[in-house]
């Protein structure tokens, strides 16, 4: 399963990136306004350290102002991925962009049949929100397990990007499924290391071999 990191802050793209663990970036307008910066300068920065794919938001809600703001957003850099929002306008642009053999990625899916309509439509990625189904009281990894099965039963080549990912519990559950790529923000990621009795054990080793009075190096 392949780790994009949630985010839009250049900086923590790059310190993350450092632990090659992360194999690529999302992004949607409001992480782009969370940022204060300039929408293609944050793309061409993230885009020199970024070499997987990076996904960036189309804003037009008709499918001709789409097509064009995918076409120049794909020319920043070689490994740009339009995001198209999951509407009948959206899966239009992404028939075009997919002709181009520009690379998409369907947002804001929230139903299995949405997830069967942008495959069918050539999206190269799939990104149903498991978070927001949680908030509202749905089960958002449920969501995923049908995709799963639907895309496997027709062998869609479309890849399955869990977003919206709130909890290590949503990575663990998405592994087991098999999503494709979980995209996770900068704060959950930190928590894939973290374990009360990997920190314990640490603790123990090192104070026992303070005791030997021995070094290594
Ligand atoms: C995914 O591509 C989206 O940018 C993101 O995961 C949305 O997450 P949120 O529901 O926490 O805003």
């Amino acid at each position: 399963m392949d780790f994009f990191l949630d985010s839009a802050d250049v900086e923590t793209i790059e310190n993350m990136y450092a632990t090659g663990l992360v194999d690529g970036v999302t992004t949607n307008p409001s992480l782009i306004a969370k940022s204060g910066q300039n929408f293609f300068t944050v793309l061409k920065q993230i885009s020199k350290t970024v070499k997987g794919p990076i996904s960036a938001e189309v804003t037009a809600t008709d499918s001709k102002n789409m097509i064009a703001e995918g076409k120049k957003l794909a020319k920043v850099s070689k490994n740009i991925v339009v995001k198209l929002p999951l509407t009948q306008e959206g899966l239009i642009a992404c028939q075009h962009l997919t002709k181009l053999k520009i690379k998409t990625n369907v947002t804001l899916c929230f139903s299995s049949t949405q997830a069967l309509i942008a495959a069918r439509s050539g999206a190269t990625y799939i990104s149903p929100f498991v978070g927001r189904l949680d908030d509202i009281n749905e089960n958002g990894m449920e969501l995923i397990r049908e995709i799963k099965t639907i895309y496997t039963n027709y062998q869609f080549k479309t890849k399955i990007l869990v977003a919206s990912v709130r909890n290590i519990d949503h990575v663990r559950e998405s592994a087991l499924i098999g999503a494709d790529v979980v995209t996770i923000p900068p704060k959950i990621f930190e928590m894939l290391y973290e374990h009360p009795l990997t920190e314990k054990g640490l603790m123990d080793f090192l104070n026992d071999w303070k005791k030997t009075k021995q070094k290594i190096l």
